[in-house]
Parts: C-alpha cells; structure tokens; sequence
C-alpha cells in the first residue's frame, strides 16, 4: 500500500466490512450503517499511520486501479498485530484474502501475534490454518445504570510522560509496547491512568462513541476501577468488547452496572496468550 491508495482501502474496507456485519446480523440487531464521514475520516488517519510507523506490513490487491483487498499489520518491537483484513464481497472466495495473508505473515516472521476477528467463516479458517488460537469474545451491552456507580479514587488524567511505563505494563501483559500507537491514540482518545506502583494500569476512553477503547492493569482490581471510570462517562448506549474469559473482572463489572452478555468475534493468538487483566483495542490490538 502506498499513500495515494488510502482513500480507496478506506471505500474497500467499507463495503467489505458493511457486507460482512450484514450477513453475521443477528435478528434482535440494528441493520448496520455504512461508516459516517467523520468514521472514515478515522480510519484513513489510522491508515496513513500504520503507513507511515511500518509500511511494510500493510498490502492491497488491486485489479487495474481498484482496490479489491487489504490487509494491514504492523510490527511492534517483538509483537505482529493484524489490524484490518478484507476482500471486496464480489471477490472473495477466489484466493485473494489467502494470498494478503501470506504476505502478512512474511512481515510477522517468528514474532508473537494477536488480533481481533470477525465470525466470517473464511476469516476464521484462514486465522485457524496459520496456527493461531481462537478465543471467544464476550462483550457488554447496554445502558450503565448511574445508581450503581462506585466512587473511585487513585485515578489521574494520563499524559505524555505515562507512555513510559504503559508502555512496560503493555510488554508484561502483551509482550511488546504500543509505542508509536500511545502517541496516536493520545490525539484522540481520553486517557485515564492508576499509577501507584502497586496498582498500574490505564484505559483509553472514547468519548464520542462513550466507551473504553483500550485497557491494560497489573491485576484484575485495577482493571476494575479503570473500567468502572470508562462506564461513569458513557452516554446512551455504550459497548465494551474484546472480552476473552481470562478478563471475567470485566463480565463482572459490567453485569453490576446492568449491562447485558453478549457474544461475538474472536481474540486471536499466535505464540502467546490470551492477554489479562486487558481489553483489547480493535485497532491497536
Ligand atoms: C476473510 C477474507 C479477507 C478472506 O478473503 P478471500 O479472498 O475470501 O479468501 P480466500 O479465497 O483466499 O480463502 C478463503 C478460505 O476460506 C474458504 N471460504 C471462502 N469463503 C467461504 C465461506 N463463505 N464459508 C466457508 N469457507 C469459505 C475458501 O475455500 C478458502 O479456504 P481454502 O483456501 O482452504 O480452500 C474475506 O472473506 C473477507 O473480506 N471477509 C469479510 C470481512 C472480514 O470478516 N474480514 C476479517 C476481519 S478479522
């Protein structure tokens, strides 16, 4: 992938991915929405980073001047992280998505992976048949009812100068640092931190969608009250995903805020476990 490509990954990762929550629609569901303006603005930005930290990992297929397929993974110290993958809905089927893969995995070499996946049956074959393990999501839904808040307290806006030791919790949870990640996030996302030294851990809240996006801690306690923090500020509807049944702490949490279970996708893992006490960022992993 190259620069000039990235408006037309963004229409393809639309498409695809729009095509593919429609058919792993549940009935009680919502039909889903094509991205908003400012979604796809989002994911060009996420793009041109990923472009930009590890260009080697991100590939398109094209057909003349179309893109068809994509798949964009990024090297960070000694993790590999897939961060988006499809194939044109009309195109799938044929090949393509098992070739992407192939050179993604190239890029990853002997490297620890771990991504986030869909229930698209193609996806999880491929996933299965280049040996990673699939963890079952969980993820919490609902409406937080305020009355059950806790106060919490040993909690601090985060800054630039936590990245630090984030980043050394992030290589005792995950085995590698977000790195350049925690500064793009930083940029969008509302960072909340426990720094005690016996209580680490941070959460990245979005504020505009009013949910935690990300969320690391030494232990399941510290989990827990950054958890609580990211549900005292949802509004409406608010979603908390990426839960695999090492992080029970979370199903807890939100069970006592009167959300409700639900089920979908998969961690995957390849040379490491599942990652505890941590939730998993769809984009960043
Ligand atoms: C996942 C995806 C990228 C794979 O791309 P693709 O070009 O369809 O994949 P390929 O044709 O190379 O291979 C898919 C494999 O699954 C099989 N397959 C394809 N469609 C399938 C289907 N609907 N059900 C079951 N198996 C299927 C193929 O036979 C092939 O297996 P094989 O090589 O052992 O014969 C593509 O299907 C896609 O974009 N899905 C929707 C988006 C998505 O969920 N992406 C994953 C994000 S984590």
């Amino acid at each position: 992938m190259a620069r000039d490509d990235l408006a037309a990954t963004e229409r393809a990762a639309a498409v695809t991915f729009l095509e593919g929550d429609r058919l792993s629609r549940r009935a009680s569901e919502p039909e889903p929405e094509p991205p908003t303006e400012e979604q796809s603005r989002r994911l060009i930005d996420r793009l041109d980073h990923f472009l930009s930290i590890d260009p080697d990992g991100c590939w398109i297929a094209e057909d003349g001047r179309d893109v068809v397929g994509f798949a964009i993974s990024q090297n960070r110290e000694r993790l590999w992280y897939l961060a988006t993958y499809g194939v044109l809905p009309g195109r799938q089927g044929k090949g393509i998505g098992k070739r992407l893969m192939d050179a993604v995995l190239v890029h990853a070499g002997d490297r620890p992976g771990l991504f986030s996946s869909t229930v698209h049956p193609a996806a999880t074959r491929r996933y299965r048949l280049a040996g990673f393990t699939l963890h079952p999501q969980m993820r919490m839904v609902g409406t937080v009812d305020r009355s059950t808040l806790p106060a919490v307290h040993g909690l601090r806006e985060g800054r630039a100068d936590d990245l630090e030791w984030m980043d050394e919790l992030d290589t005792a949870v995950r085995g590698a640092g977000h790195g350049p990640d925690h500064v793009h996030m930083l940029e969008t996302l509302r960072l909340v931190v426990s720094d005690a030294p016996d209580r680490r851990g941070y959460v990245y809240i979005d504020e505009t969608a009013g949910r935690p996006a990300l969320l690391a801690a030494d232990r399941p306690e510290t989990a827990e009250t950054l958890l609580w923090e990211a549900l005292a500020s949802a509004r409406g509807n608010t979603l908390v995903n990426c839960i695999t049944t090492d992080n029970h702490w979370a199903v807890d949490v939100g069970l006592a805020a009167r959300l409700d279970i639900g089920q979908e996708g998969y961690i995957a893992v390849r040379g490491m476990p599942a990652p505890a006490p941590y939730l998993a960022s769809g984009h960043y992993l």
